[in-house]
């Protein structure tokens, strides 16, 4: 479990705070996908859980934040690091070797894993992520969703409870953004391994998660089901938030009273309420 309790933060560079009375509890094993307009709080909510703030960030840090029972402030950078796994937005700054299979065993042998586990442990890694081929690739040869697939698996090699992931399909296209996201969702479900993770498009994310959180301004504005919070399109709109066509379609033949069931996350579930309203139309 990862619990927010009144939380709030301001940089020690910053005039106000930037995260506000955040409560928020994340249960062990969800899917929890945060997303908001620019500069609303989003990777400050990520470096509370990881320890980036105020560890690497100093600042005036009100509440608690813990993970597993572990106080992010209290707790030291390395023991934070053993439980909570972060890929960074800037993969590239995160690479370290010059070719995959270094930059696997990097993080395995700094995190002392035993000798005799480490091939399995590699594999494992690279087979959730779908690139068992890549293993003596130089890195620099890779693309962009290969590359994040790398930085994920040099995470997941090391069996974190937690993964924190900050905008892991910013530079990638649409097909490879669903990719991370299908094997990122299925390797988390075989793992019971929680996933908190910040994505600007919130089609992909309203498919994967069990929970969605909408920061905006520093405070939380949403924090439940896709669908709950997909119902909310026109507001999310004024918050800057871009709902899919096919859910802001289905809200407004809610609003005008020709269908009452629950708000859509995809185009699947948009056709199935346009035939039904349609056929309710031609009875
Ligand atoms: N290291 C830092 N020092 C001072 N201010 C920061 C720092 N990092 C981010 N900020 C400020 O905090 C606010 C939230 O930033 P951030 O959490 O990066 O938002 P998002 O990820 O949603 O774009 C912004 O106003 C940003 O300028
Ligand atoms: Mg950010």
């Amino acid at each position: 479990m990862i619990k927010f309790q009144d939380f709030s933060f301001q940089y020690r560079e910053g005039v106000a705070p930037v995260l506000r009375d955040i409560t928020l509890a994340i249960p062990d094993g969800c899917f929890c996908g945060i997303t908001g307009a620019a500069g609303s709080g989003k990777s400050t909510l990520t470096y509370a859980i990881n320890g980036i703030i105020p560890h690497c960030y100093p600042g005036d840090f009100y509440g608690n934040v813990t993970v597993e029972g572990l106080d992010t402030v209290e707790a030291s950078l390395t023991d934070l690091s053993a439980l909570v796994g972060s890929v960074c937005q800037d993969i590239d700054s995160q690479m370290v070797s010059t070719v995959v299979e270094d930059e696997i065993l990097y993080g395995l042998e700094n995190f002392g894993v035993p000798k005799e586990e480490i091939p399995g442990r590699v594999h494992g890694a690279l087979e959730a992520m779908g690139i068992v081929e890549l293993l003596s690739r130089p890195i620099e040869s890779l693309s962009g969703g290969q590359k994040q697939k790398v930085a994920l698996a040099s995470i997941i090699a090391l069996q974190p409870k937690v993964l924190v992931l900050d905008e892991p399909t910013a530079e990638l296209d649409p097909a490879s953004s669903e990719a991370v996201f299908r094997l990122l969702a299925r390797y988390a479900r075989e793992n019971g391994t929680t996933v908190v993770v910040v994505e600007q498009k919130i089609a992909l994310l309203s498919e994967y998660a069990d929970l969605l959180v909408i920061v905006d301004d520093g405070r939380i504005r949403f924090a439940d089901a896709p669908e709950a919070v997909l119902a909310h399109s026109d507001e999310l709109l004024a918050l800057g938030v871009n709902c899919p066509r096919s859910t802001t379609l289905v809200n407004r033949l809610k609003a005008a009273g020709l269908y009452s069931g629950p708000a859509v996350r995809n185009v699947a579930a948009a056709v199935d309420v346009c035939r039904e309203v349609l056929a309710r139309a031609g009875a």
